[in-house]
């Protein structure tokens, strides 16, 4: 599938991740609506920058931490641009917790935001149209036991049993797969000596950057006959280590 005329919504797209996939979405010729919880000027700043090239880009804001507010995303975007092609489920949080650390209301933030968003955006998608197709970012973390991420790990594998499960359901009008990074930006506050021991820890012996990721996204949009899939854009960690 040719993705030229067709139009993106990419959670938490102004930044990071997130808008090195809003750029590669717009060098193929796809419309993108760029969603945004609190980065507000950055996401203006890339509409901006699309629309000075004459690409379609638009913005919207809302928080994903309620089935209510998935909804009002979701509603926003089609009667902005019309119709939506692709859902890319981009926006997460990451904390570090171990057991010990782990309290209720931290593990309900995770799975607010990495799972219940992802699958109230989904079904609120599925409800507007028949064909389509939706990427998931996964962490290649949903091929081992990450210790220590306790919360993030469980809510990343349950959104990959949502990626099987929806690509399932929603065969055969619209296609879901997912992506697993590795290491690939330091979450904020992070210094660059975790990255640096992540990229040891890979089989190519270097991180990812996030334009690989984007481009898997693109491929995966693309791929007419692939849904159910998970691509790791991770230098092979998740082949080896628990963790
Ligand atoms: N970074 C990595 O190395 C790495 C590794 C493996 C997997 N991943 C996955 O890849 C994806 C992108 O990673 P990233 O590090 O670029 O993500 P990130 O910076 O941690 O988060 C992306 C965006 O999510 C949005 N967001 C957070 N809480 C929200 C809420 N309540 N409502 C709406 N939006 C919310 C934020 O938007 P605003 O800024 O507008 O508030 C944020 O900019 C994530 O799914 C992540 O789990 C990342």
């Amino acid at each position: 599938m040719k993705l030229t005329g067709k139009t993106a919504l990419v959670t938490g797209g102004a930044l990071r991740m997130g808008r090195a996939i809003c750029e590669a979405l717009s060098r193929e010729g796809c419309g993108v609506v760029i969603h945004c919880r609190s980065s507000v000027r950055e996401a203006d700043v890339l509409q901006q920058e699309f629309a000075a090239r004459g690409s379609r880009a638009w913005t919207i804001q809302g928080d994903l931490a309620t089935e209510q507010g998935c909804f009002a995303v979701m509603d926003q975007a089609w009667a902005r641009v019309g119709a939506i092609d692709f859902l890319i489920n981009n926006a997460a949080i990451f904390q570090r917790r171990r057991l010990a650390e782990v309290e209720e209301a931290a593990v309900l933030d995770e799975f607010r935001i990495n799972l219940l968003a992802p699958l109230f955006l989904t079904r609120e998608f599925a409800a507007r149209t028949r064909t389509g197709a939706i990427v998931n970012l996964l962490d290649r973390r949903v091929a081992g036991h990450a210790v220590e991420s306790v919360p993030y790990a469980l809510s990343k594998k349950a959104l990959e049993e949502l990626t099987y499960l929806t690509a399932i359901e929603l065969a055969p009008g619209i296609r879901v797969n997912g992506v697993a990074p590795g290491a690939i930006l330091p979450p904020p506050g992070e210094t660059g000596a975790a990255m640096k021991q992540n990229a040891a820890q890979t089989l190519l012996k270097s991180n990812p950057r996030p334009e690989e990721v984007a481009d898997a996204v693109i491929f995966a949009l693309k791929a007419d006959s692939m849904t159910g899939q998970i691509l790791y854009v991770d230098g092979g960690r998740h082949l080896f280590g628990s963790t």
